[in-house]
C-alpha cells in the first residue's frame, strides 16, 4: 500500500508522521510525504519515509506524488488568517482542486481523508453543541477557504456519485510543537493581557493533534464505514475559566487574569483591526479571537464514535501539561520581555 501524506511538516502531520513510523500498521507499506522544502526533503528521508517535492498549486507535481497512491492523508494549507484572500484562494481553494483532480484522474482510485475544520460553521454559532448537519456559515477568510476546500469534495459527489473519502472536522489544534495558541496563551496569561471575558463561561473546544492523528488512522483503518461522510470531532471541551485557572496553576508565582468586558474588548479588536490595516501592520487582537474565548463553540462528535469507535485520549489537563512541558524544553517559556 501507498500512502501519500500533504502537510506532513506542519503541526498535526509532524504528529502523524511520528505516528505512521511508531505504527506497525504501515511496516510493509510506502509512506510518501509532500513538501515544498528541500530542508524537510533530507529530513523526512532520514526518517525513513519517501519525501517529494510538490506544491498544491502545481498539478503536474501533484500528479506525480499521486502515482500508485491508496490513501491521501490531506492535512496542507494555508492554516492561518492571517494570509490574504488571493494566497488562501490560490493554496486552499486552487490547491485543493488540483488535488481532487489528481485523485480522480489515478487508476489507483485513491481514499481521500480530508482535514477540514469546525471553522465551516463559522464563529457565530449558537452556544449549544452542534452536529455535522448544522449550516455552512463561515465568517474569516480562511474559514471561507476551509469551506470551498470540503464544497469542492462535496461537489464532485453530488455531480457523479464519487464518494472514496471522508471528512474531519477539528477544532482548534493545541499541545506540544503548537506556536499558534498554546504559546500565545501561555504567553498573554504570563503577561496578564488575557482577558477573561463574560467571566469565563463560554466553551471553549480544543484537539490535541495526537488525537486527531489517531482518528486520521482511524478512518484508514475503516474506510468501508467512513467512506462518503464527515465528522466533527474533539479531546475536550471546558469553560474557559477552567481552562484559564489550571494554565495559571502552572506559573510560578501564579498570575490571575484581569475581567474585561466583552462588549468593550470588542470594540477594541474592531480598531485593532482597522488600524492594522491602515498602517499595513500585523495585530493580535481581531474579532475572531475576541469570539473564540469570549462566547461557547461547542460541537457534537457522537458520530464519529458511533461509526467507528473513536475514542479521544487527551484531557484538558494532560493537553495544557504537554504544551507547558514542551515550550520549557524549547527554551520559550517564560516568554523573553
Ligand atoms: N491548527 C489548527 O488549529 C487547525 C484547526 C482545524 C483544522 N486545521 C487544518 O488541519 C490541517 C493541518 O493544520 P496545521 O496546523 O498542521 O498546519 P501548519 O502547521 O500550518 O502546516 C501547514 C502544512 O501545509 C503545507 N503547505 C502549505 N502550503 C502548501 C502548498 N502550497 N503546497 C503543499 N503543501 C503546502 C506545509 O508544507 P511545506 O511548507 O513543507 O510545503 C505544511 O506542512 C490544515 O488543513 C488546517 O486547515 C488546523
Amino acid at each position: 500500500m501507498v500512502c501519500l501524506i500533504t502537510g506532513g511538516t506542519g503541526l498535526v502531520g509532524s504528529f502523524l508522521i511520528e505516528m505512521l513510523i511508531e505504527n506497525s500498521y504501515y511496516e510493509n507499506d510506502t509512506c510518501r510525504v509532500i513538501t515544498r522544502s528541500s530542508e524537510s526533503i533530507a529530513e523526512i528521508s532520514r526518517s525513513g519515509l519517501d519525501a517529494i517535492k510538490a506544491d498544491l498549486t502545481d498539478r503536474n507535481s501533484l500528479k506525480k506524488a499521486l502515482k500508485d497512491v491508496d490513501v491521501v492523508f490531506n492535512l496542507a494549507a494555508l492554516a492561518t488568517d492571517w494570509a490574504g484572500w488571493n494566497e488562501l484562494y490560490k493554496v486552499n481553494v486552487e490547491g485543493m482542486n488540483n488535488l481532487l483532480e489528481a485523485c480522480l484522474a489515478t487508476n489507483t482510485d485513491p481514499f481521500l481523508i480530508h482535514t477540514s475544520s469546525t471553522g465551516v460553521y463559522g464563529h457565530f454559532i449558537p452556544s449549544v453543541p452542534i452536529d455535522e448537519t448544522y449550516k455552512f456559515n463561515p465568517t474569516s477568510i480562511y474559514q471561507k477557504s476551509k469551506y470551498f476546500q470540503e464544497k469542492a469534495v462535496w461537489d464532485v459527489y453530488k455531480e457523479n456519485g464519487w464518494n472514496n473519502f471522508s471528512i474531519l472536522r477539528p477544532p482548534s489544534v493545541i499541545g506540544p510543537r503548537d506556536m499558534k495558541t498554546m504559546f500565545g496563551i501561555f504567553k498573554a496569561v504570563y503577561e496578564r493581557k488575557f482577558p477573561i471575558m463574560r467571566n469565563g463561561k463560554g466553551y471553549l473546544t480544543f484537539i490535541h493533534p495526537h488525537d486527531l492523528c489517531s482518528a486520521l488512522l482511524l478512518i484508514d483503518e475503516k474506510r468501508g464505514q467512513a467512506k462518503g461522510k464527515v465528522y466533527n470531532l474533539k479531546s475536550f471541551e471546558c469553560k474557559l475559566k477552567d481552562f484559564l485557572d489550571y494554565v495559571v496553576k502552572k506559573l510560578d508565582p501564579p498570575k490571575l487574569p484581569k475581567h474585561r468586558n466583552y462588549r468593550l474588548v470588542y470594540a477594541i479588536a474592531v480598531l485593532s483591526e482597522i488600524y492594522a490595516k491602515l498602517t499595513g501592520r500585523h495585530t493580535t487582537l481581531n474579532r475572531y479571537r475576541v469570539t473564540k474565548f469570549a462566547l461557547s463553540r461547542r460541537y457534537i462528535d457522537q458520530k464519529i464514535k458511533e461509526d467507528l469507535g473513536f475514542q479521544p485520549q487527551k484531557t484538558m489537563e494532560a493537553t495544557i501539561d504537554e504544551s507547558y512541558e514542551w515550550l520549557l524544553q524549547q527554551n520559550l517559556f517564560p516568554p523573553s520581555p
